[in-house]
């Protein structure tokens, strides 16, 4: 089992097409999912499935490129794994990010919009069953966006001239993507976001009383919402593309807490 040189402060979840962030690690440290206790491996190609343990901005991080999803037939435990493990080894923080599919007019592909709720769609949670050492039985979820953070990331994409957005997240199970019928629900119920995963990570991380904060990089229309049929690819490219904003943004993030110490 791999040493951690430092104690992590804040974790980072990666989403589809943004494991490049990990490259800018300093003094990495590399841990592959494989070989840890509770942590399969991940099947979908474009999750490599590692963290990567050192420092961004002065900040100790523990960075994870991949992650598990429901619809690869895992359970919400599995999913929300990674969050635990990166409590136990002392985040206290949980930034997580995704690729995600905009609702919400003025939510086009490449923006970049700040988590401000979610809605669990998912059917499924993984507090299920018995109570996690360190974990609530009923956590609050008021605040499971940490509204400190959520000021800090505006604060920080306005001196650095980045549109963020806010909205609502909707958390699907997938694999398929929605109908636009479904859209039109969601949109309904008030979500301006669309994706299939984030909420069993931020479930378990208020259980354990983390802060969290949550950006999504919106890869497309929501279904209906566009008159292009939806791609995996389409998700991978523009990822790329506003990956290099969302690293400024995340850098800017963590430069703060850096400063408040
Ligand atoms: N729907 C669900 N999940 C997604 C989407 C979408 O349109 N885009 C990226 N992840």
């Amino acid at each position: 089992s791999a040493r951690l040189p430092v104690r992590p402060r804040v974790h980072i979840v990666l989403g589809s097409g943004l494991s490049p962030l990990a490259n800018g690690v300093k003094d990495p440290t590399m841990i592959p999912f494989e070989g840890i206790p509770g942590m399969p491996p991940t099947t979908v190609a474009s999750h490599a499935g590692r963290f990567v343990a050192g420092t961004l901005e002065g900040v100790p991080v523990l960075v994870q490129a991949g992650r598990y999803h429901l619809y690869e037939g895992h359970s919400a435990d599995t999913v929300a794994a990674p969050v635990r493990l990166g409590r136990a080894v002392g985040a206290r923080v949980l930034v997580v990010t995704n690729a995600a599919g905009g609702i919400g007019s003025g939510l086009g592909p490449g923006s970049l919009v700040l988590i401000r709720d979610h809605l669990n769609l998912q059917g499924a949670s993984p507090l299920t069953g018995p109570v996690r050492l360190g974990e609530e039985r009923f956590p609050d979820m008021t605040e499971a966006y940490d509204p400190e953070l959520r000021r800090e990331a505006r604060s920080v994409a306005e001196a650095l001239s980045l549109e963020l957005g806010e909205g609502v997240y909707a958390g699907l199970p997938g694999p398929s993507f929605e109908t636009p019928a479904e859209i039109e629900m969601l949109a309904r119920f008030g979500a301006d976001l669309v994706g299939m995963s984030t909420v069993p990570e931020v479930i378990a991380a208020r259980a354990a009383g983390s802060r969290c904060l949550g950006v999504s990089l919106v890869s497309n229309l929501a279904a209906g919402r566009s008159l292009r049929p939806l791609s995996h690819h389409e998700v991978m490219e523009v990822a790329q593309e506003a990956g290099a904003r969302l690293e400024r943004l995340i850098r800017g993030v963590l430069g703060r807490l850096a400063e408040a110490g």
